[in-house]
């Protein structure tokens, strides 16, 4: 199936590992323009080494920016629309569980994270965004526990936050031709990340959680989240907008 990304315009945020790393891949498979960014100048610098060795030809510009600043979210978005000319899909892929010993900067972080800085960057975006052939896309990353009880409290709440906002903008930006979906990972494991982290450290730990929680019989990986990422963010999915596509193995127990 033509996806019809080619030439489009997408910024990925958090793109320099993990989900983020893969979401990206796949992209520059469709043939995009992309504009990647994280915090980690090197990481980052790879992972666009690795594109290009992979897809030739490949458009990937890279920029170091933390999505929680607002100048560099805004950097993000001017990169792109000043090397491509649009911003055609905004893909908010950066959010993490933020600790630390005080309360209110454990739950300030992660909301600055998980629910201010992507709905800032739609923001940023929206213009790009509604002038974008066809229509534009926003796809956010959130989380099952978004969805249901899970994680850290402030990860719970603040990917629940990240959903309501989702459906709200989604509902609000329809009539400019932007569809606003969210893609809610369950347990995804890859090297350098939590999960497979914790895979090393405790397999035998990690095998009765899959046998307990994971009806699919094992974690997620990342090119399975990305997928549904590039389907959404496609004119394919043109009547689907306000949704939550769990990528989770039926690890989620919600009904909705
Ligand atoms: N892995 C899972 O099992 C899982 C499950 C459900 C949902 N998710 C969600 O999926 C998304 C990606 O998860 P992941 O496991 O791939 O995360 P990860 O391995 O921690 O990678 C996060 C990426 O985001 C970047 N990043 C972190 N904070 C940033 C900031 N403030 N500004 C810009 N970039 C930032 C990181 O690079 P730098 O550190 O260099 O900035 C890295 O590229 C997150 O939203 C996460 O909540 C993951």
């Amino acid at each position: 199936m033509d996806l019809q990304l080619s030439g489009r315009s997408v910024v990925v945020t958090g793109a320099s590992r993990g989900i983020g790393r893969a979401i990206a891949e796949a992209f520059a498979a469709e043939g995009a323009r992309l504009t990647l960014c994280a915090r980690g100048a090197e990481d980052l610098e790879r992972t666009r080494e690795a594109l290009a060795a992979a897809h030739p030809g490949a458009e990937v510009q890279t920029v170091v920016a933390d999505v929680t600043a607002e100048a560099d979210a805004a950097r993000t978005v001017e990169a792109a629309v000043s090397a491509y000319g649009a911003l055609d899909v905004l893909v908010n892929n950066a959010g993490a569980t933020v600790r630390a010993a005080a309360l209110d900067e454990a739950w300030r972080g992660s909301f600055e994270l998980n629910v201010l800085a992507p709905t800032r960057l739609m923001e940023l975006a929206k213009p790009h965004l509604a002038r974008a052939p066809g229509g534009g896309a926003v796809v956010n990353i959130s989380s099952i526990y978004g969805r249901e009880s899970g994680g850290p409290p402030q990860y719970n709440a603040t990917k629940a936050a990240q959903i309501a906002m989702s459906k709200a903008y989604a509902l609000q930006w329809a009539a400019q031709g932007i569809r606003v979906n969210n893609v809610a990972p369950g347990s995804i494991a890859f090297e350098g990340g939590s999960w497979g982290r914790r895979l090393k450290e405790d397999p035998e730990g990690m095998a009765r959680f899959i046998e307990r929680d994971i009806p699919g019989g094992r974690f997620g990986r990342p090119e399975e989240v990305a997928a549904a990422v590039v389907f959404l963010a496609s004119p394919v999915a043109s009547w689907i907008l306000g949704t939550t596509l769990n990528v989770d193995g039926g690890q989620s127990r919600s009904n909705i």
